[in-house]
């Protein structure tokens, strides 16, 4: 199993160092990787030793540019000055956790940026935040029940991840995977408590006539609708023009609380993450990897009357690590470097973005290769097909996943470090594309029909 695709071919990098630590990393630890989402078995990292702006450096003396960016997280790229200093100034002084000052500081940074926002709490992951925010949801409308949609991922809790739904007319889902699918596939686990897919109902996204039919008949019964914005974690579709609207509509209509997981969008869509390019105010929101830029630390906050049934004990929230002084001092240096001149840096991002998406798509074409970019700037997803336009998972069914991973496979042998998607950072330059798209030309010249990963 943990043998599997580790040939090297004419154009993959040197490895001789990574291939030595991953056979002493199963050894002791399952798969060699510390999460099944970062690769399944088979999957052989390049082993990290430093980076530097865009770019990161392996045992083996190998460079790769980044686009991976710790699963979307590291916004300001690698060693960035500022950030780096606040982490050594605050490691001298205190890195052990007590209430600091920091708190407060990366606290009024949180809720300057997020428009819907009024009050926030700190915690370490993004599942924690979603979590968090469920269960406020619970506790302010008295109801048990939420909606979650197919194509999403708030996090590795039983009832947040993964099922399918047999009866489109009941939409609870149960455990399974779809023939062919790549996403029901990624989610599935043994090992889940059964009951808990009874609290959840699981909808295609970019539907809201489902959508409204559902909560016509139990919204009563139900606490919070619960998206991703834009549908990041797979297929990178965004929301029908209207779409969200409508949803805050539907949620206010039925008193039910609108949590937008913005782990991924957050700070990665503008300053104000995707709530504030659509204008769509959710009632609460989760925020994670961008908030520290590769440190781990998430957040969740929302209006003054949801969040204060915490304030008043109401609604427990906990955790050892939650607002940890060394995340804090990441989350006001992020903060600081992103907002600075009025978020302009964004701007050279998207720039960065729009180039890569023109230029992959252009060498696609003289490949011969139908593909689809979709998302938006600062993150595209890469998808083969020759479909114009992709709006959920029901439509992502069918397409050639495959594909996609052997040339993403192909690219990371070829020193570009990516899984789907293209996060760019703060630290990504115009050469920085040029290299990639020279890299993107090779490996696609080397995507022959039926080829195999070779790593
Ligand atoms: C949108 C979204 N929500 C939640 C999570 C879970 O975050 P974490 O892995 O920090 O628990 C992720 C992780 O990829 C995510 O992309």
């Amino acid at each position: 199993m943990a043998d599997a695709g580790r040939k090297v071919t004419m154009s993959s990098i040197p490895n001789t160092h990574s291939d030595t630590l991953y056979d002493r990393a199963v050894e002791v630890i399952p798969a060699g990787l510390m999460s099944n989402l970062k690769r399944s078995s088979g999957f052989v990292p390049y082993y990290k030793t430093h980076g530097a702006g865009a770019r990161l450096y392996d045992v083996d003396g190998n460079e790769h540019i980044d686009f991976n960016l710790s699963y979307g997280s590291a916004i300001l790229g690698h060693s960035h000055p500022g950030l780096r200093a606040a982490l050594h100034r605050q490691a001298d002084a205190l890195y052990t956790y007590h209430s600091n000052q920091l708190q407060i500081e990366a606290a009024e940074r949180v809720l300057a940026c997020i428009p819907s926002a009024q009050k926030m709490r700190f915690a370490c992951s993004g599942v924690e935040a979603n979590r968090a925010a469920l269960r406020v949801a619970r506790a302010f409308t008295g109801r048990n029940q939420y909606v979650r949609f197919q194509g999403h991922y708030h996090g590795q809790m039983d009832h947040l991840m993964g099922g399918i739904v047999p009866d489109p007319e009941n939409p609870v889902p149960v455990e399974g995977t779809i023939e062919g699918d790549s996403f029901t596939r990624w989610m599935y686990t043994a090992g889940r408590t059964r009951d808990d897919y009874h609290q959840v109902y699981l909808l295609e996204w970019n539907d809201a006539e489902a959508l409204e039919g559902l909560l016509r008949q139990r919204g009563d019964d139900i606490a919070a609708v619960i998206m991703e914005p834009v549908m990041l974690n797979h297929g990178g579709c965004m929301p029908e023009p209207g779409y969200l609207e409508r949803v805050r509509a539907l949620c206010t209509q039925y008193g039910v609380v609108l949590i937008f997981d913005e782990v991924l969008t957050g700070f990665r869509m503008g300053l104000h993450g995707a709530q504030g390019q659509f204008g769509v105010m959710p009632d609460m929101t989760a925020l994670g990897k961008a908030l520290g830029s590769g440190v781990p630390v998430s957040a969740f906050c929302g209006r003054n009357d949801l969040m204060d049934l915490i304030a008043s004990g109401t609604v427990i929230e906990a955790g050892t690590f939650n607002g940890h002084p060394l995340s804090m001092a990441a989350v006001v240096a992020t903060l600081d470097a992103l907002g600075e001149d009025g978020g302009a840096v964004y701007q050279r991002m998207e720039a960065l973005g729009s180039l890569l998406r023109e230029g992959l798509l252009q060498l696609a074409a003289q490949h011969g290769e139908p593909v689809l970019m979709q998302g938006f700037p600062t993150c595209h997803t890469l998808l083969f097909t020759d479909r114009p336009r992709l709006r959920n998972h029901a439509e992502t069914l069918g397409i050639d996943f495959g594909r996609g991973g052997r040339f993403f496979q192909l690219l990371l042998n070829r020193g570009v470090e990516c899984y789907g998607r293209f996060c760019i950072s703060a630290a990504h330059t115009e050469r920085d594309i040029q290299d990639t798209l020279e890299r993107v030309d090779d490996a696609l010249a080397d995507l022959a029909p039926g080829s195999t990963p070779t790593r």
